[in-house]
């Protein structure tokens, strides 16, 4: 990608000075292990934004999905509902324990799975739905809790990318049974690598953390452990702890700074008739805008040119563009080894965001207003090139 001094664009993740006092002062304490001061200092933080009672800090969002699987007790041979659009973990984390994914279609202006083509899926081997708040939408939880109900189903919410997001008054991940998130590098809470689940339900709680810490759980009150299952051994570390303490602090701000400068980018970009930017599903009340996404209308454009040729004109120009997931989650090699290792449904949207997909970072939306506008005028520029 080119240079353009005209864009300001931070990079991520943001450097704080006041996070290395914290992290001598872990170094010096001498405990850097599971549980220690900073580690259940994050987890009240993060309960507090989430308003929600039990959290498990693991090792990686995916390795939190795959606890939260665990916990809910899903087995070899389970379907488990996971949407045709996201990043591959959603669905790896699902055959890894045996079970089967099961792809269902995406709706094209939120990206979120669609409930309707949910319950079209459903079999009496399907046993959970992973819904995934993907880039600054929240999927229906409405109604997909209300298909669960129906069919008696548990849910995980992906929240990888919906850190602080609400829907309908309730904060990401506690509109389910389990929330996961991740830490990883370019996630809008990091240190780096990490994860987390959080849940209302003690039950659950104590399942997931047992599976992070080999058998033992902060949530058991006499702290007895349990080694009768071969768990993992997934938990992080102090000094990661310091860092996502800190950056706590920090979310709420982000949050606000990224969803009204979002507004402000689309308005800018709403003469460009082409251009169709990622709606937030009904009941959205906060975005978390892991990514700023919209779509192109290319069979609008002068032909032949495809979603690459804009994103390879806006990444000469400096903009760091970049094409979602750049491909379906079933079209990855993994998918291809053996084609009864998972049931693809009808993925027409999801097919169709990915043909058309233009993605942002959400460093792009913590830039000031001047990058913003000189952002909407390259994008314009380049788009208008090719009508
Ligand atoms: C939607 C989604 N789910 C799960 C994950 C897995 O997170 P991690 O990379 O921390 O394992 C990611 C990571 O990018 C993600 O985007």
């Amino acid at each position: 990608m080119k240079k353009n001094k005209r864009l300001k664009i931070p990079v991520w993740p943001i450097i704080r000075f006041e996070v290395i006092p914290l992290l001598i002062k872990a170094y010096l304490s001498q405990y850097w292990s599971w549980w220690g001061r900073y580690e259940i200092k994050f987890i009240k933080k993060f309960l507090d934004i989430h308003n929600a009672k039990y959290a498990s800090v693991t090792v990686s969002g995916t390795m939190a999905l795959e606890a939260a699987l665990y916990a809910l007790g899903i087995k070899s041979g389970d379907e488990v509902i996971v949407p045709a659009y996201t990043w591959i973990s959603t669905a790896t984390c699902v055959a890894k324990i045996g079970a089967v994914p099961v792809f269902v279609d995406v709706d094209p202006d939120t990206y979120c799975i669609s409930p309707e083509k949910i319950e079209e899926a459903i079999t009496d081997k399907t046993k959970c739905i992973i819904p995934v708040h993907l880039y600054s939408s929240m999927a229906d939880m409405e109604s997909i809790i209300e298909i669960a109900q129906k069919y008696n189903l548990k849910v995980i919410e992906d929240c990888a990318h919906a850190h602080g997001a609400i829907y309908k008054n309730k904060p990401a991940g506690t509109i389910a049974d389990i929330g996961a998130f991740s830490f990883q590098q370019s996630k809008l809470l990091t240190s780096g690598e990490g994860g987390i689940c959080i849940t209302n339900n003690y039950d659950i709680a104590k399942k997931i953390d047992r599976f992070i810490h080999i058998g033992c759980s902060i949530y058991s009150k006499s702290h007895e452990k349990d080694y009768i299952m071969p768990y993992n051994k997934c938990n992080i570390n102090e000094f990661q702890a310091a860092i996502l303490s800190n950056q706590c602090d920090y979310l709420l701000k982000e949050t606000i700074k990224r969803e009204q400068n979002a507004v402000y980018l689309e308005n800018l970009l709403k003469d460009i008739e082409v251009i169709k930017p990622q709606k937030a599903s009904n009941g959205t009340e906060r975005r978390s805008f892991y990514n700023f996404a919209f779509t192109v209308d290319i069979g609008k454009l002068k032909q032949p040119v495809s979603v690459h040729n804009l994103i390879h004109d806006l990444n000469e120009e400096g903009l760091p563009a970049q094409n979602g997931y750049g491909a379906l989650v079933y079209n990855y090699i993994l998918w291809n080894v053996d084609k009864n290792l998972y049931i693809k449904k009808d993925d027409t949207g999801a097919k169709k965001i990915s043909d058309e997909i233009i993605t942002f970072p959400h460093t792009l939306l913590l830039a000031d207003k001047k990058t913003i506008r000189a952002a909407a005028q390259i994008i314009k520029k380049v788009v208008t090139k090719y009508l």
